[in-house]
This record gives C-alpha cells, sequence and structure tokens, in this order.
C-alpha cells in the first residue's frame, strides 16, 4: 500500500495513543473479573468449568474526585491477534498495543467511609457480547460511552469462540470453533450471559458493594440489557427470549438465529413484554433476509416483546463501524488522505460522530425498555440526521 510507510512513520512503534470515549454525566472506573460457573462443565473442552472473562465499566458519581487511570486498551496476545487486521489497512501489526484508556482511580475507599455511605446508587446493567471470534477488549472504548450514561456495562469474553482470551491468572485460552457453529455458539453466549447476571446479582446481594476498591455502587437488578455487535446481537436476543431477568436487548448489526428466528422473544411457556432493537447499518435488512423476518414475528405479536420494538438504520456505517474500530482509528490523528483510505478499507465512519450515536440512541432505548419512554427514544433518535427508523412500534404505543 502506498500510505503504509506514511503511516508507519506517523506511529511511532512505542507510541501511546489515548482513544477518548463520549463523555456523559458520569466519570467511569473499568475492572476485569473472571467468573467460574461450577454447574457447568466447558462444552468445548469437557473436563473445565466453563469460565467467562469480563470488563465491568462502572459509573462514578461527580462529587468523587477522579485521578487518573491510564489501562492498555488490550494485553499483548489479543493486540497481536489483531496485528493482521491493522496490516490489512495498512497500518503497523503492533499497532492495537499501542492504545490505552483513560478511567476513573477514584480515592482509596476505606470501612468507616463505606459504611457511612451503605446506600450508594443503583445504576441498570447492561450486558455486551462480541462479533464472532472478536475480544470482548474491542468493544471497550463504546462500552465506556454507554457506561458513562449511567449503566453498569459489562462486556464478556466466551472463551473457544474469542480469538485469545487472557485471563488475569496468566492462563490463554483461543479459539476453538468451526464455520457452520454459529447458532450452537449463540446458545454458549446466552448462557454465559445469564451465568454472569446470576453471579453479580450474588456477589452484590445484602447491600454488597460491587467492588472493594470502589465508590459504593449497586446494580439494579430489576432492569437489566442484554446487547452485542454481530453474533453477539443473536445471542442478546437468545438471552433475552430465555432469561426473564432481562428486560430489553439490541442486536448491532448481527444476523439472527432458530430459534428467535421463527418464535422471536415467546418460549411455549411465557408470554414477554421485552423490547428489542435491531441497530444496524443502512441496508443490513436488505441483505440479510433474517432482520425482516424477525421483525414480522416481533410485531405480530406472536414473538413476544409484546410487538415492542424497532429496526433502525444508521447511514453511512459498514458493519465494523459497531465495533470501536471508528474511535481508534481517529485517535491515530492520521491525515486526511490517508485517514481517509484506512476507513475506506476497515469500512469505518467518524469515532466521535459512531460513539455519541451508540451512547446516546442506546441509552433512551434503554429508559424505552425500563419505562416505556418512547418518547424520549423517538427524541434521541431524532436528533441525529444519518439514524433513520425503518420499522417501529411507537404507533402501538
Ligand atoms: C481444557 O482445559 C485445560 C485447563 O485449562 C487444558 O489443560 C486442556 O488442554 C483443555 N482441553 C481442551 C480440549 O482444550
Ligand atoms: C476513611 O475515609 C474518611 C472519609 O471518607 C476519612 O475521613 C478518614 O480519614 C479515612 N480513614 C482512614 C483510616 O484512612
Ligand atoms: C480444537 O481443539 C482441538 C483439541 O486441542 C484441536 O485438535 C482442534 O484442531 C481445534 N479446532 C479448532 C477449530 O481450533
Ligand atoms: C419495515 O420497513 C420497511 C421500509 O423500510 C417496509 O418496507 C416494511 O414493510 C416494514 N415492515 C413491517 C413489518 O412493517
Amino acid at each position: 500500500m502506498r500510505f503504509t510507510l506514511l503511516a508507519s512513520l506517523l506511529l511511532g512503534a512505542a507510541q501511546a495513543v489515548v482513544v477518548p470515549s463520549h463523555p456523559g454525566p458520569f466519570s467511569v472506573a473499568m475492572r476485569v473479573k473472571a467468573l467460574t460457573d461450577h454447574g457447568r462443565t466447558d462444552p468445548f473442552n469437557g473436563t473445565t468449568k466453563r469460565q467467562v472473562l469480563l470488563s465491568v465499566f462502572v459509573p462514578i458519581l461527580d462529587n468523587i474526585k477522579c485521578s487518573q487511570d491510564v489501562v492498555s486498551y488490550m494485553p499483548p496476545a489479543t493486540a497481536a491477534s489483531y496485528g493482521p487486521l491493522a496490516e490489512s489497512a495498512g497500518l503497523p501489526g503492533a499497532l492495537f498495543s499501542t492504545f490505552q484508556l483513560e478511567f476513573c482511580k477514584p480515592p482509596q475507599q476505606n470501612e468507616s467511609c463505606r459504611a457511612s455511605k451503605k446506600r450508594g446508587p443503583r445504576f441498570p446493567l447492561v450486558f455486551f457480547s462480541p462479533g464472532l471470534g472478536e475480544s470482548r477488549l474491542l468493544y471497550s472504548v463504546t462500552a465506556k460511552s454507554i457506561a458513562a450514561q449511567g449503566y453498569v456495562v459489562v462486556t464478556v469474553d466466551h472463551p473457544y469462540d474469542a480469538e485469545v482470551i487472557e485471563f488475569p491468572d496468566g492462563s490463554v485460552v483461543r479459539r476453538n470453533w468451526t464455520t457452520g457453529m454459529e447458532q450452537q455458539l449463540t446458545e454458549f453466549r446466552a448462557a454465559d450471559i445469564s451465568f454472569a447476571l446470576t453471579k453479580l446479582g450474588q456477589l452484590t446481594q445484602n447491600g454488597g458493594p460491587l467492588f472493594r476498591d470502589l465508590p459504593t455502587t449497586h446494580i439494579d437488578l430489576t432492569r437489566v440489557i442484554a446487547m452485542g455487535h454481530s453474533l453477539g446481537g443473536a445471542a442478546a436476543a437468545l438471552a433475552v427470549r430465555q432469561d426473564r431477568r432481562i428486560h430489553g436487548g439490541i442486536d448491532l448489526d448481527g444476523r439472527l438465529f432458530s430459534p428467535v428466528l421463527e418464535s422471536g422473544l415467546n418460549t411455549n411457556s411465557k408470554k414477554t413484554n421485552q423490547p428489542f432493537m435491531l441497530l444496524g447499518r443502512e441496508k443490513h435488512a436488505d441483505e440479510d433476509a433474517t432482520w425482516n423476518q424477525f421483525w414480522r414475528v416481533l410485531s405480530s405479536g406472536t414473538g413476544g416483546s409484546g410487538g415492542k420494538g424497532a429496526m433502525v438504520a444508521v447511514k453511512g456505517t459498514s458493519h465494523f463501524s459497531f465495533a470501536d474500530l471508528p474511535p481508534l482509528i481517529q485517535a491515530l490523528g492520521l491525515p486526511d488522505e490517508v485517514k481517509g483510505q484506512v476507513e475506506a478499507m476497515l469500512g469505518v465512519v467518524d469515532g466521535a460522530r459512531m460513539q455519541r450515536i451508540l451512547a446516546e440512541v442506546s441509552a433512551s432505548f434503554f429508559e424505552w425498555a425500563f419505562e416505556g419512554s418512547y418518547g424520549r427514544f423517538e427524541e434521541a433518535v431524532g436528533g441525529f440526521a444519518e439514524v433513520v427508523v425503518r420499522n417501529s412500534s411507537f404507533s402501538a404505543v
């Protein structure tokens, strides 16, 4: 590529690049947590118990003085697994190891301080499942942008599905699926999400804090969302269908699979009332028949959701606009000519704009799911010229 040399020169090998997210009313702290499901053998392994690895993005109230906590975007093996993607766009293979994120580092918590504030704020809980083979870390900027609106956002790594997962104890689990397993993978993922929900609920029961080293924060288990990108969106739909504790879901540009495709969010025994949003590239529904099929089931009322939902297009986007690639590319500060070529090759759009759309449209959808506030959703979507509601149940309010 002609601009490879230029791009490489611009990106000194060890130069760190801090990637901004969309700001909101809250600062955000982040903690990594590994959880083991003692009730489930890993379907890929056969001998070990299923584990999940989570990044938990926690909103921090603005009366708390944060110092800066700068964290690598990805640990080494995960960053290396994205080398070929960077090189495909003429960028250095080490690119993903140079990105960093800034989080809030709150003052140290002590027991007497904690005891005086037993009743911390309660935030809704949002699970985010990545695209097929992708790391949860490829969605950290998006998760932080949503958390800053006042949500505890949990990105989930699904072992043997992601190309590589690096656990805090140093163990590494690599991809072990083949094409054709997608529907099965959505089942494993939905089970992972339900397990993480159960476990986070247990950890915080009786008013316990989410993390002992963070200001007292509670998750509101009466307000839970599942969302995801690509296969993660299909997993979110299945999680909503299977788990009544989840109050709504969002699929970001992902094809859907059985059984939600044929019978929506209802199971035989339960009628559900959980709104669902399909948010994707402009021509998604024209290129992927599963969207219209799912929408017909959903909106007929037979597919659950009480017929509530929306199919929304974001003009000028492609599949990877719904991962962190737009803000990552923007943070490089490439000259326009090079930036344009990189964006065209990776199929992404303006990073700051896309983060704002993802944060604000998602948050307004959550309000719809939790409180039935359609107006707020309509208003948020209406604020973006490139965001178009193709189908919605507004009229059925
Ligand atoms: C299952 O997990 C154990 C412990 O991590 C590992 O030693 C073993 O190689 C794994 N087996 C497979 C088939 O991946
Ligand atoms: C604990 O925190 C409180 C304020 O939250 C502070 O006044 C007190 O000095 C702290 N105690 C210790 C031992 O650090
Ligand atoms: C999955 O793991 C098994 C056992 O380690 C290995 O033989 C197989 O090649 C792996 N398959 C894929 C698709 O990675
Ligand atoms: C959804 O919207 C498209 C236009 O974007 C329209 O052609 C289609 O009929 C709508 N589907 C339903 C079920 O309303």
